[in-house]
């Protein structure tokens, strides 16, 4: 497998940035049901600084993505899928990438508004986006809660497609996102 994708398998740069991504946002969404749990205070301030500096470095992985994505099309879908079914995967695909890049700027406005600053694992701090405004900060808050919902519906119903593909369907379609699964011809 090379670092490109090619008609019939996704490179190494995209299962990587795949599987890790996968990952980050599990520690993520824990990270932060933990913080938002958490009463005003050091262990709150504490779990939501790591929360943050995690997100961001999501965001960026997430730009590196994209940017790569934009360069190397997916391999081609089965022949036997049809329309609906491709419309539907694309779109599930491009909302997720919405959903990772939107969740981490919604996250920082948010935290700007509430006069916190964000910082990367207390290496540096990201500039401001905007100026302290609890009203604001609240609805950040309500989006960013409402957004990790669709976030985690829209990842459970990916992940049941993808396994139908190759227990239901016998296709190819999770093969070539798995490193170690062999990839079968369709
Ligand atoms: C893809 C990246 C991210 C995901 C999946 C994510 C997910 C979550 C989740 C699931 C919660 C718990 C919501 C709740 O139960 O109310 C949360 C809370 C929070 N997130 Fe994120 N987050 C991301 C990025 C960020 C970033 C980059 C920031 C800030 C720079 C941020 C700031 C916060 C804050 C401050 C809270 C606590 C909100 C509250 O007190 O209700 N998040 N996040
Ligand atoms: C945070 C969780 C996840 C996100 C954000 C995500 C996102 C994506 C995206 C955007 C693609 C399109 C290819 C690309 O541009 O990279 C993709 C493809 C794929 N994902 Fe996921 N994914 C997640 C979790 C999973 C899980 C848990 C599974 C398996 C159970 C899975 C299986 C696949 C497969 C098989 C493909 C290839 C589909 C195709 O060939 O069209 N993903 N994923």
């Amino acid at each position: 497998m090379g670092l490109r994708n090619t008609d019939e398998q996704y490179g190494w740069v995209t299962q990587g940035l795949h599987w890790a991504i996968f990952v980050l946002v599990a520690v993520q969404v824990v990270l932060g049901t933990i913080g938002a749990d958490l009463p005003v205070g050091m262990e709150r301030l504490i779990t939501l600084a790591r929360h943050k500096s995690l997100g961001m470095t999501i965001f960026a992985l997430m730009l590196a993505r994209l940017a790569w994505r934009l360069v190397n099309p997916a391999p081609a879908l089965p022949a036997e899928m049809g329309q609906v079914e491709r419309r539907a995967a694309r779109a599930v695909h491009w909302l997720l990438y919405a959903l990772l890049l939107t969740m981490p700027v919604v996250g920082w406005v948010g935290s700007s508004a509430s006069n916190l600053t964000v910082s990367w694992f207390g290496l540096f701090t990201f500039p401001d986006l905007v100026n302290t405004d609890p009203g604001l900060a609240q609805l950040a808050k309500a989006v960013h809660r409402g957004l990790a919902w669709g976030l985690m519906a829209l990842v459970t119903l990916h992940a049941l497609a993808a396994l139908r593909h190759h227990f239901l369907l016998g296709d190819n379609v999770l093969a070539r996102m798995v490193p170690w699964l062999p990839g079968r011809r369709t």
